[in-house]
């Protein structure tokens, strides 16, 4: 599985969409660093409002030219990535820590284009991801218990063997839920705890999917589109040796 080119296909088609004067949002992760290499690329006269200080970086390096988020104007777009997308286009995302601010950006925005390789594509929640949730450091350990109640097994992200921190200084909770069967009213439940800043669900914000593949980038605009795009994957005849 090439799962890197995948990415980059999908990624290479989304930044098409951004257009000279518009004001963009842009994501965090691997398959959004792909998106800001193929902007840098095409280099249209845009502004970007970026989410997570790795993004941020990459984008100042290849010279793209970025704004804060001001109450004014909304996002034309925001384009970001995602560790999995449901039939109903839900997500969960926040793998790297990011998702308060992707979540703001992503609400901000007119459209929310999310761009991702084919395995990211699952019939429910929760199958391979945990569910993230940044929480207040004060209040970690309450907000674990409270965490367990709901029904997780939330495990605090470490890295170097001391808690990971986020770019707004808080930790990371992975909430282990053992079926998610429905993503916005869980999203809302989460918030809801003392403690919580935000967690990785998404209900009900993406508008289009960008998915690379094999064949190159498929876009996904209704949940029609994405089960017919997996029932045709699972009809692909599987490589052997001879092939
Ligand atoms: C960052 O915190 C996340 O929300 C990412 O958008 C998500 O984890 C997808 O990342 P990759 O593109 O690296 O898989």
């Amino acid at each position: 599985m090439d799962v890197e080119s995948w990415k980059t296909a999908a990624a290479d088609e989304a930044a098409k969409l951004v257009r000279d004067g518009m004001l963009v949002g842009l994501g965090s992760g691997t398959t959004v660093a792909k998106v800001i290499a193929a902007l840098s690329r095409l280099n249209p006269n845009a502004t970007y409002v970026v989410a997570s200080s790795s993004s941020e970086k990459l984008a100042k390096d290849l010279g793209l030219k970025l704004s804060p988020l001001d109450g004014d104007r909304s996002l034309d777009i925001t384009i970001d990535g995602a560790d999995e997308v449901d039939p109903n286009f839900d997500l969960i995302k926040g793998h790297g820590g990011a998702h308060t601010r992707e979540k703001i950006i992503a609400q901000a925005a007119k459209m929310v284009v999310i761009v991702v390789d084919r395995t990211k594509l699952v019939r429910r929640l929760g199958k391979i991801f945990p569910v993230p949730v940044e929480v207040l450091p004060f209040a970690k350990d309450y907000t674990m218990k409270r965490l367990a109640e709901l029904g997780s097994r939330p495990v605090l992200k470490t890295k170097d063997n001391a808690p990971f921190v986020t770019d707004n200084g808080n930790y990371l909770v992975e909430a282990w839920f053992p079926k998610i069967t429905n993503a916005a009213k869980l999203e809302q439940k989460i918030n809801g705890l003392p403690g919580v800043i935000d967690n990785g669900l998404f209900a009900g914000l993406a508008d289009l999917v960008y998915v690379g593949h094999e064949r190159g980038c498929t876009v996904l605009r209704d949940k029609r589109s994405f089960l017919k795009f997996l029932r045709a994957q699972s009809e692909q005849p599987t490589k052997t040796k001879k092939d």
